[in-house]
């Protein structure tokens, strides 16, 4: 959201957008890329043949990139609406704290963007976890005014 100081701008002065900014920031720049799941019959995906027992890795951060899926798949577009991003897995295994999450990511965002209303970039480009499945920083250089300073 830093990346894109505008749609943080817009946040702050539409707060009522946060369910929807959420959805765009699970869908744009999902925490889990990756899920694992074991055929249990014959299936054809995509024009490929996988048998009982193979496995299959789903990646959910391009699919949440799927031009076929979403207009404009690459541009952070807070308002869009009926984002069915798959950031938290679909079918029996859905994430069992999606809805904590959405609701923490809520207040977390929210509560930054007023408490600090420069909160800006600064210093190096963020540095970001090695790991294939998950997006996590492990350094983030930030600015801004202390609350009441
Ligand atoms: C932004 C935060 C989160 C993301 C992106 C996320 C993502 C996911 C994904 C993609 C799966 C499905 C894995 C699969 O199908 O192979 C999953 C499952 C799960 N998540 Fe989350 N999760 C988040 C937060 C949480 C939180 C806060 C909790 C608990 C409080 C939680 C608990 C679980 C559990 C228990 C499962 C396994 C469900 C099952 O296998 O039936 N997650 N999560």
């Amino acid at each position: 959201l830093l990346r894109h100081p505008h749609a943080a701008d817009r946040l702050r002065t539409r707060p009522d957008l946060m369910p929807a900014a959420v959805e765009e920031l699970l869908r744009y720049d999902a925490p889990v890329h990756l899920m694992l799941r074991r055929a249990r019959h014959d299936l054809e995906l995509a024009g490929r043949a996988i048998a009982p027992g193979q496995t299959v890795l789903l990646v959910c951060g391009a699919a949440n990139r799927d031009p076929a899926a979403f207009p404009d798949p690459h541009v952070l577009d807070l308002e869009r609406s009926g984002t069915r991003h798959i950031a938290f897995g679909h079918g029996p295994h859905f994430c069992l704290g999606a809805a904590l999450a959405r609701l923490e990511g809520e207040v977390a965002l929210g509560a930054l963007l007023t408490r600090f209303p420069d909160l800006r970039l600064d210093g190096p480009e963020p540095q970001w976890q090695r790991s294939l499945n998950f997006r996590g920083l492990t350094r983030l250089d930030v600015r801004f005014t202390p609350a009441g300073g």
